[in-house]
């Protein structure tokens, strides 16, 4: 729903909740102060996915959104911000602008299209503070140890993705 809120092919708002750079991010602005004023900034993340076409959104415009959207998390004093990568001039621009822990999901390289442990060097170069897995983590369910020592590596099964119950999601093998 934020997401939606910021995308201008899904707001269609005339009203002060769309239209402008400000207009748009104005509702994620607010969940997050809401959330922060209920339980504290410092237990309040966001997860942003700027730039990507996730069911169908288009923004021509990610970059001066997502950056005036993080600027004001950034005031809030958010816990960690979360980014999905669109580029990675992007994922330095919002790095910049965001002084809490920064998390980057980074883009996949089209092979083998998810993020793997060749993304691990980008902690070491300072483009993020942490890295998450999606696919990797489903597919290796004691991943973090299998980074510690290298691999070896589950291949995560697309098939199983998205599919209604537990297969796929829980009955992968630990090493
Ligand atoms: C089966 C599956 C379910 C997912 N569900 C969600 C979800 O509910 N919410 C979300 O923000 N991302 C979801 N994602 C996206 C992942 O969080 C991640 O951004 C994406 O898979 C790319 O990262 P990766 O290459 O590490 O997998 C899902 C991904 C997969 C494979």
């Amino acid at each position: 729903m934020i997401h939606q809120f910021l995308a201008p092919n899904t707001n269609l708002r005339t009203d002060e909740w769309g239209g402008s750079v400000e207009g748009r991010a104005r509702f994620a602005v607010e969940v997050a102060a809401a959330v922060s004023a209920a339980i504290g900034a410092r237990r309040t993340g966001m997860r942003l996915s700027p730039g990507t076409p996730y069911n169908g959104t288009h923004e021509p415009d990610a970059e001066p959104v997502s950056t005036h959207l993080v600027r004001r998390l950034d005031d809030l004093g958010l816990a960690y911000l979360h980014l999905v990568e669109g580029s990675r001039d992007l994922t330095d621009v919002l790095r910049k602008e965001f002084h809490g822990t920064f998390i980057l999901n980074p883009a996949a390289p089209a092979t083998p299209g998810f993020t793997g442990e060749d993304t691990l060097s980008l902690v070491e170069d300072g483009t993020a503070d942490m890295l998450s897995f999606g696919a990797l983590f489903l597919a290796n369910p004691d991943l973090p140890a299998r980074l510690r020592a290298g691999g070896p590596y589950n291949t995560p099964d697309r098939a199983t993705y998205y599919g209604g119950d537990d297969k796929g999601y829980t009955d992968y093998p630990t090493l």
